[in-house]
């Protein structure tokens, strides 16, 4: 089984980033330790403080922000880093090549009751002269990123992740410390029966949103002429992670409830990595309007409406929303 520095040295023709990717690993790889440990580490339960995005922080979250913030300022190669659980970027290396923007612990609301969760990474290039303690030089389009990737904490310890040559699946093996190649390259299919949606908020989304989930729910009857099943995880990390594995449409849709915020994640450190790795393995990633990769951000924690997963269902979404 092919180890993953070896994969990325054959697959990556920058040395410094596989030293980043590599990196990274070690910081994921303590998560991964931690949580498995669950109370055994004392890591459960609520930190009793909120972040910037208004959210009460679970103790893992603070963990593993610190761990991967620590392993990225040691790394020369890093210029600066951003992460869901800090209001504004940390300088790290003035010399370092890359900016390593993060979700430390994707879908923390599921790590109380031991369901699946993760770490979602993006990697940006940074210039000489760029200010890393500036949030401007992050705010650069998903088609810009170098290397995005995901670490799933499930039952096995997976990492997801591409570097501009299509998506790679590796398995963490405990025995040896190391990831190992599962699937290289691997390829969504483009059709799909089946949808991931918090049907809860189906009052605030889109009008054509309604239409659309509506006439899926008409199964066979319905014009979209299929019978479809749902799953709801609350992991995005996890959702998608079925998708790049069997297929499928994962949706946080526009939400009426907060007309400033566009959805409840975040572009730079959920929807662009994410669509990186759906579109890398010959996915579609939306906001319903335009490539979630080709926005232009504004802000490092601006929230985005995110669609992606099969082709096909995401085609059928991007025409209902167009009038
Ligand atoms: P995070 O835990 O990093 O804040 O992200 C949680 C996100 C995403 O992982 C998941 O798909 C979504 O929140 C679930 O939202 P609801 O709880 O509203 O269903
Ligand atoms: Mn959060
Ligand atoms: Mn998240
Ligand atoms: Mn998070």
């Amino acid at each position: 089984m092919q180890r993953l520095r070896t994969f990325l040295e054959h697959h990556c023709d920058n040395p410094s980033l596989v030293d980043v990717i590599d990196g990274l690993m070690v910081a994921c790889k303590d998560i991964a330790y931690k949580v498995q440990l669950g109370s055994l580490a004392g890591v459960l339960g609520s930190a009793e403080q909120e972040n910037v995005q208004g959210e009460c922080q679970k103790k893992l979250d603070v963990i593993a922000n610190d761990l991967l913030k620590n392993s990225l300022r040691a790394m020369p190669q890093v210029k600066g880093l951003a992460s869901e659980e800090e209001a504004d970027p940390v300088a790290c290396n003035p010399d370092g090549e890359f900016l390593v923007l993060f979700d430390p612990l994707d879908g923390s609301s599921n790590i109380d009751v031991n369901v699946t969760v993760g770490t979602i990474f993006s990697v940006l290039a940074a210039r000489p002269e760029d200010d890393a303690n500036h949030e401007s030089i992050y705010l650069q389009t998903g088609e810009r990123q170098v290397a995005a990737g995901y670490v799933l904490y499930g039952p096995s310890t997976l990492l997801v992740l591409s570097t501009g040559n299509g998506t790679h699946v590796f398995t963490f093996d405990p025995r040896i410390g190391e990831f190992s190649l599962q699937r290289e390259s691997v390829k969504i299919p483009a059709t799909t029966k089946e949808f991931a949606i918090n049907m809860s908020n189906q009052r605030f989304w889109l009008p054509e949103m309604q239409n659309y989930v509506a006439d899926l729910l008409r199964g066979e009857e319905g014009p979209l002429e299929k019978r479809y099943n749902m799953r709801w995880i609350a992991s995005m990390v996890a959702e998608i992670h079925r998708i790049i594995t069997r297929g499928g449409i994962f949706m946080y849709p526009y939400d009426s409830r907060e007309p400033a915020k566009p959805g409840k994640l975040r572009l730079m450190y959920e929807g662009n990595p994410m669509s990186m790795l759906i579109e890398q393995a010959g996915g579609k990633a939306t906001t319903a309007f335009e490539d979630i990769m080709q926005v232009e951000p504004t802000s490092i924690h601006q929230r985005v409406s995110v669609v992606m997963g099969s082709a096909d269902e995401v085609d059928t979404v991007i025409r209902y929303h167009k009038g």
